[in-house]
Order: structure tokens, then C-alpha cells, then sequence
């Protein structure tokens, strides 16, 4: 069958089998197929789904694009987690560390931003000289070496999601379940964690939605990781509004280095929710117990250092990182009580100033972004400051700014 039939076929939504899957995929790993043709597929897929079986077929075609990793190189258990995308989440970046210095390993293959939503890999960027491209060797020798690394997915590793990815992050078609399922478990499956922690966002600012469809992308990754032998830990968090403060790449990164160097709050309060979890399942341990040690290494600098360490081993020099000049105060308009910050219009507001990109292969500008100065709850004066944009432009982007919090009487 040819690619035109193959699309037409799912546009009317029947099943593909794994060789037609292959025949479009794989063409348009190999460049045979068009963007043009490979973004009608995906719209087909997004609106008319896949089956369980398409689904799974397509992680193996994903992962048989590139190569997997020689985990038995890795010496200790290792453990991998994952976010499906949400407005500031810089978890990994607490994470990974607090991982590692609780002597496990966590290695991971990561995205960049997607649509409205953030990506590790544009935020690790952002930190002047850090290495993002590592070949399997070096990705074995970091994280023997530290105990946490990140990179993208290259050549070596799920080629084809990268291009699929980018694909998707322009044509609309970003939410698609069994896209997400294949794009997420095929980059788990290469590096080859037994344990998997999947952070599933769900809110506005979330690719998902609804409760409803968290759990069926829940469930497609846990039957993905079954067949694959994996122990997949999906947890269900709210992305209805902002993670943390910052918003943009540079800003996230430094948030981070925040919360690893003692600030509490939301994020804090979901990086021991997220290590506790994983952490108890790995050492066969109660909560509470798992949760005393996730504490103690972000209080006693530990996972600090293991971030330094990693920064540094990647190339990155952090002192050299970058914000953007202007630093634009966004004020209230009213008095009141803070009710709502929006992720979704937060997120829109830090692509519109640059932090992410509109089309496929779009420049970012990583020291632009937001930072949010007030809380839920918060009581609020009129010309109190809401937020500052920082931004390298004169674009007046005050009205979109002001949309993302609700102030009630
Ligand atoms: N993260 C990914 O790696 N892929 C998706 O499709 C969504 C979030």
C-alpha cells in the first residue's frame, strides 16, 4: 500500500498494520516521506486514535529507529521518570539530582518544548556551553560519573521521535493519546530503567486535559511497559496552574538551583512526592521512610552538589547563564484576592516573548520568561506587581500578562 492510501486508510479510521506503520515512520525517518505527508497522518491519528496494537507497534518502530543502551554498563539500579509536559515544570532538574544522591541512577532521553509547554532539553540549553547531544558511551560514563544525566534524543537514540516531535509541536497535533504513550515509553525503553515514574500533568496547562484521559494514557503506558517487562509508576498531578514561579528556560533552571538549595513550596512539596514514590518502590521501604531521605538530601546540600556536578560534567557553566534585559513589572489593575493563576495563559505569555517556539525549528530566546510574584490567596492592591516579563523586546504584552490571574472582591 502506498503512503497516500495509508493516511487516507487512518483518516477514515481503520487500524494500520505494524508494515504499514512502517512504510510511512519509517520513509519519513529516512526522508522519502514529506513533512506534509507525515503531518496529515498525524492529524488523522490525533483525531481518529490508535489501537492498543498500533500503539505498541509504533514504540518499536520509534525505538528501532536508533539504538538502545548497554544498561548492564551502568553499575547500580537505575530509575527514570518523566513529565507529560506542563507550564514551569523543571522537576527533573530537582529530581534527577535528589535521585542520585540517594545512590540511584537516573539517565534520561528528554524532550524540548512542546506547543505552550516547556522541554528539559531547551531549558539545559540555556546554561552557556552544556552538552545536550551525547553519544552512548558518554551517556553511560555521566551517569556512572554523577548518577544523573540528561540529553536529547539523537541520532543514537529514538531519531524518529525527535522528528516527529518537532512535527507535532506545529501542526497541532500534541495531545494525541497513543502519540504521547509511543513518544514518552519508546525514550524509557532505550535507556532501559526497571523502574519508570511517569509525573502525568493534567490541567489547563497540560497537554492532558481531563482526569478521564490521564488515566487512558496512563494505562496505554503501563500496558506498553508490560509488554516490554518495565514497572511503570504513573502519578497523577494538577498543571491547572503554574509550577513553581519561573517560566522560561533560564529562569526554570535557576528555580531549580533555588529549590536544591532550600526554597520550599509547590514544587519542593511534588519533587518529594514524585522521589518518595519512586525511591520507596526501588528499596521495598515505607513512605515515610522513603520520604525522611528524599528530604534530608535536598536539606543537607547533597542533591545541590550532585546538580553542580552534572552541570559541570556536561560542559555547562552555570555562572555564565543569561536573563533577558528588560525586566518588565506587570501590575494589578484592581484590589482583591488572587484566586487563579492560569498555566495555560502564563505559558502562552512566556512563548509569546520567545521562550518557545511558534513553527518548526523556530530560535528560542532562553533568558526571556516570566516570574510570578504573587500567590493563590494572596490579598492584592490595586498597582501591587503580579508578575515581571522579562523580555528583549519593546512589545507591550501587558493586557495577555494581566489575563492569566483572576482577582476576585
Ligand atoms: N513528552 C514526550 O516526550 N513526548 C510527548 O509526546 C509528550 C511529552
Amino acid at each position: 500500500m502506498g503512503v497516500l492510501e495509508i493516511i487516507e486508510k487512518k483518516r477514515v479510521g481503520l487500524e494500520l498494520s505494524k508494515s504499514e506503520l512502517k512504510e510511512v515512520f519509517m520513509g519519513y525517518n529516512d526522508g522519502t516521506v514529506e513533512d506534509y505527508q507525515m503531518s496529515s497522518l498525524l492529524m488523522a491519528i490525533t483525531i481518529n486514535g490508535m489501537t492498543f496494537e498500533e500503539t505498541l507497534n509504533l514504540t518499536d518502530l520509534i525505538i528501532a529507529s536508533g539504538s538502545t543502551m548497554d544498561t548492564n554498563k551502568v553499575k547500580g539500579v537505575m530509575v527514570d521518570k518523566h513529565s507529560t509536559g506542563g507550564i514551569g515544570d523543571k522537576t527533573s532538574l530537582i529530581l534527577g539530582p535528589v535521585m542520585a544522591s540517594l545512590g540511584l541512577k537516573m539517565g534520561k532521553l528528554s524532550g524540548r518544548g512542546l506547543g505552550i509547554t516547556g522541554g528539559t532539553i531547551d531549558k539545559l540549553e540555556s546554561i552557556p556551553g552544556f552538552k545536550v547531544h551525547l553519544s552512548k558511551d558518554e551517556f553511560i560514563e555521566c551517569l556512572n560519573k554523577v548518577g544523573f544525566t540528561e540529553c536529547e534524543q539523537t541520532e543514537e537514540f529514538t531519531p524518529l521521535d525527535k522528528k516527529i516531535y518537532n512535527l507535532r509541536s506545529v501542526t497541532g497535533t500534541v495531545s494525541s493519546i497513543p502519540l504521547i504513550a509511543s513518544s514518552i515509553m519508546s525514550k524509557k525503553l532505550v535507556v532501559g530503567a526497571d523502574y519508570i515514574l511517569i509525573d502525568l500533568k493534567v490541567g489547563s496547562g497540560a497537554l492532558i486535559k481531563t482526569k478521564s484521559e490521564a488515566v487512558e494514557l496512563a494505562n496505554t503506558m503501563i500496558d506498553i511497559g508490560k509488554a516490554y517487562n518495565k514497572l511503570v509508576i504513573p502519578i497523577l498531578t494538577n498543571m491547572s496552574r503554574p509550577l513553581g514561579d519561573n517560566v522560561g528556560n533560564a529562569l526554570e533552571v535557576l528555580e531549580a538551583m533555588d529549590v536544591l538549595k532550600g526554597k520550599t513550596g509547590v514544587l519542593r512539596d511534588l519533587v518529594v512526592e514524585l522521589g518518595s514514590v519512586l525511591y520507596s518502590r526501588v528499596e521495598n521501604i515505607n513512605l515515610d521512610r522513603a520520604t525522611k531521605e528524599v528530604k534530608r538530601v535536598l536539606d543537607d546540600g547533597s542533591a545541590y552538589k550532585k546538580f553542580m556536578d552534572f552541570v559541570r560534567v556536561q560542559g555547562g557553566n552555570i555562572d555564565k547563564i543569561e536573563l533577558a534585559k528588560k525586566m518588565v513589572p506587570v501590575k494589578s489593575k484592581t484590589d482583591g484576592i488572587l484566586k487563579d493563576i492560569s498555566a495555560s495563559d502564563i505559558g502562552e505569555l512566556a512563548l509569546e516573548l520567545g521562550g518557545g517556539r511558534m513553527k518548526k525549528g523556530d530560535a528560542i530566546d532562553y533568558g526571556v520568561g516570566v516570574v510570578i510574584n504573587k500567590h493563590i490567596g494572596d490579598h492584592i492592591r490595586e498597582g501591587d506587581i503580579l508578575c515581571y516579563m522579562y523580555q528583549n523586546d519593546e512589545i507591550d504584552r501587558e493586557e495577555l500578562a494581566l489575563r492569566a490571574f483572576s482577582i476576585v472582591k
